[in-house]
């Protein structure tokens, strides 16, 4: 083994490595939709200096990597991905709190944030309740309701990018749109600030609790799905559109369209990747038919033909 191990090889194996190594790691143990083949490596880093070693090693070897996060909003092939899948542990799970702003690693979830937020009497994250995924993930995709986003409390970023190193930006300075950043594609998000302000907490909770009924309601939460699978076109609503279609409840293998919200693909057991990227073509196809809009995807792709980062 030690003969021809490649420095990735090398890394991964070295006692000092900060970190979790999963070889062959099934990536549906670690997205919320349950699907995706193997990644070649599932590496869980736990302080900085490894992950930037890491993708340093990858970079230098072209080993294809990318951050899954919580893997909430991913679609992984059943092929699996032929790289690494970065994960943050211990040194990028903490939250703090000092002077008006919270301190958060970008391994914590957005949903510890909100959580934080009302114990301390803080307000301006209700919008936030029952979003899963990580800090990472949240702001690489501005994540968000319809018309409030998690850019709006973003004070700065740090980040990782190989060849520039780490930077920490301002929240102005990131160009944000809606489900949208300008973070690069190889550009690891380490650790941000927030800000949030003193609010009454029967306030916050009331709006908190109306957001998650309002959610419960017209979304499939307690199924594995990778929330919703389009972006809403310029002023209308994918859900809609799918619903006026007849197109909920529409089945491919284990993979079906939500009876609750038409852009929800929930996996009611069993259903792989290539089952979910069926219904996602036929939905294109009935809505570029009917209204002549082309759907984008919100769920990044990882592992088909080479979408490496996904
Ligand atoms: N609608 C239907 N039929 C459906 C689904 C929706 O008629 O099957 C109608 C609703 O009645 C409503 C309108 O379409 O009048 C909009 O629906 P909804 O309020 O559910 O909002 P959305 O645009 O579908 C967006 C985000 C969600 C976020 C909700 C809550 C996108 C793509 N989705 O959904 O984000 O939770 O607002 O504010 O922007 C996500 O990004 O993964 C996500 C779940």
């Amino acid at each position: 083994m030690a003969r021809h191990a490649s420095p990735l090889q090398s890394l991964l194996v070295d006692d000092r490595f900060d970190g979790d190594v999963y070889p062959n790691e099934p990536m549906s143990r670690h997205t919320t939709y349950r699907i995706g083949g193997p990644a070649r490596f599932f590496v869980r880093v736990n302080s900085v200096g490894a992950l930037t070693g890491l993708i340093d090693v990858c970079v230098a070897e072209d080993v294809p990597w990318f951050m899954v996060g919580r893997g909430s909003n991913v679609l992984v092939a059943d092929e699996g991905f032929a790289g690494v899948a970065v994960a943050l542990g211990r040194d990028f799970r903490t939250t703090r709190f000092e002077e008006g702003r919270f301190l958060v690693g970008a391994g914590a979830t957005l949903s510890s944030v909100v959580q934080e937020a009302f114990r301390r009497n803080l307000g301006g994250f209700e919008f936030a309740v029952g979003t899963p995924g990580t800090l990472g993930g949240a702001l690489r995709m501005n994540a968000g309701s319809r018309d409030e986003w998690i850019s709006s409390r973003v004070v700065s970023v740090a980040t990782y990018r190989p060849g520039r190193g780490l930077a920490r930006l301002r929240g102005d300075d990131i160009a944000w749109g809606y489900r949208t950043s300008s973070f690069a594609d190889d550009e690891a998000i380490l650790e941000c600030e927030l800000s949030a302000e003193a609010a009454d907490p029967f306030a916050v909770r009331d709006k908190m609790e109306a957001n998650l009924a309002r959610r419960q309601q017209s979304q499939p939460l307690a199924e594995p799905t990778c929330g919703s699978v389009f972006k809403n076109p310029e002023g209308a609503s994918v859900g809609r559109l799918i619903d006026e279609l007849g197109l909920k409840g529409t089945v491919c293998g284990g993979a079906c369209i939500s009876e609750l919200h038409g852009n929800f693909i929930v996996n009611r057991g069993g259903a792989t990747a290539t089952d979910v990227r069926a219904l996602m073509e036929h939905v294109r196809h009935r809505v570029r038919e009917a209204y002549g809009v082309d759907l984008a995807c919100e769920v990044r792709l990882v592992g088909f033909n080479g979408s490496a980062r996904g």
